[in-house]
């Protein structure tokens, strides 16, 4: 089991439970990284709770409660709700406490301005694949969390995927890279896919191709660590199928348009704060 920041036994919380709270503890919970009998979550209804309840969870209506049970409490509410959230619990949280938004667009400063004094808080940004443990999650550190709390998450997360600390200014960009990127990457495979279709290939069949051609791409870029460009001309036969397919792409304005769609998420992540 992890450590808790404090060197305490590792109690942790979650303020909601949607789609997000079920794939970061769902994670946790299948790496056996904490048991579940000291894990609590709260929401304020049922939908969701049962998915906890079901896995041995503790579970609460009651937010404050999380924090009577909790050293570790994650943020799950969608972001606009995290303000309420924290003006509910502030009176509770104290210096035991470390508090985890992962919460898109709401920054350090801002978290940290609607929380007491001294609180120790950290920032992620995930992104659904979290859910099969294939997650891409950053996070950052507030001014009084210390290093310990960094690698008490870190080894949280490695239940979820890959997890690094970034400084904070990334953090909007990952939403635009990778929290938003995974609908993205949907898009493309539904393109992919609708493609064999119109060429008669069952779509049944093709959406599963598409799939494993995207998961395949993605290994051998991370087993190779080559840059995207150099594989991709790897594939390109000179007269060949793949660069009279690429033409089509660029003709399509793919590459500028996925830039910019990164470009669209990160500044409304960024505008999400000031609201
Ligand atoms: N989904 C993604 O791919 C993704 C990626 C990156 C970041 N995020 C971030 O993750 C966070 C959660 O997103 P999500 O997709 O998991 O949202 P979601 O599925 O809509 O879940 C939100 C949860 O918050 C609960 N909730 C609402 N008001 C509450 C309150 N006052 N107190 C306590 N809980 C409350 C909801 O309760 P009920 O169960 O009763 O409805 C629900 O369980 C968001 O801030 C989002 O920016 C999500």
């Amino acid at each position: 089991m992890a450590a808790a920041a404090s060197g305490e036994e590792l109690r942790l919380g979650c303020i909601g439970a949607g789609k997000m709270a079920q794939g970061i503890l769902g994670g946790i919970i299948l790496a056996g990284k904490v048991p579940v009998s000291n894990i609590t979550v709260s929401a304020p209804s049922e939908t969701n709770l049962e998915y906890f309840r079901d896995k041995g969870c503790n579970t609460t209506h009651s937010n404050i409660a999380v924090l009577y049970e909790s050293n570790v409490i994650f943020l799950a509410t969608k972001p606009h709700i995290i303000p309420t959230v924290l003006e509910e619990i502030k009176s509770s949280v104290t210096n035991n406490h470390v508090i985890i938004s992962m919460a898109a667009g709401v920054s350090l400063q801002t978290l940290e301005q609607l929380s007491p004094p001294g609180a120790k808080i950290l920032r992620m940004s995930p992104n659904l694949p979290c859910v099969v443990q294939e997650g891409a999650v950053v996070f950052s550190r507030g001014s009084c969390a210390e290093q310990q709390d960094s690698d008490m998450l870190k080894n949280l997360l490695s239940a979820c995927g890959m997890c690094e600390e970034t400084p904070e200014t990334y953090i909007d960009i990952h939403t635009g890279l990778s929290g938003s990127g995974v609908a993205y990457v949907y898009l493309f495979a539904e393109a992919l896919a609708d493609g064999a279709v119109k060429m008669g290939m069952p779509s049944a069949l093709s959406s599963r191709i598409a799939a494993q051609t995207l998961l395949g791409a993605a290994k051998l870029m991370l087993q190779t660590g080559d840059h995207p460009a150099k594989l991709r001309s790897d594939v390109c036969t000179p007269g060949g199928t793949t660069i009279h397919a690429l033409h089509e792409l660029e003709k399509g304005g793919l590459r500028a348009t996925v830039m910019s769609a990164v470009e669209a998420a990160t500044q409304r992540a960024r505008d999400l704060d000031r609201r």
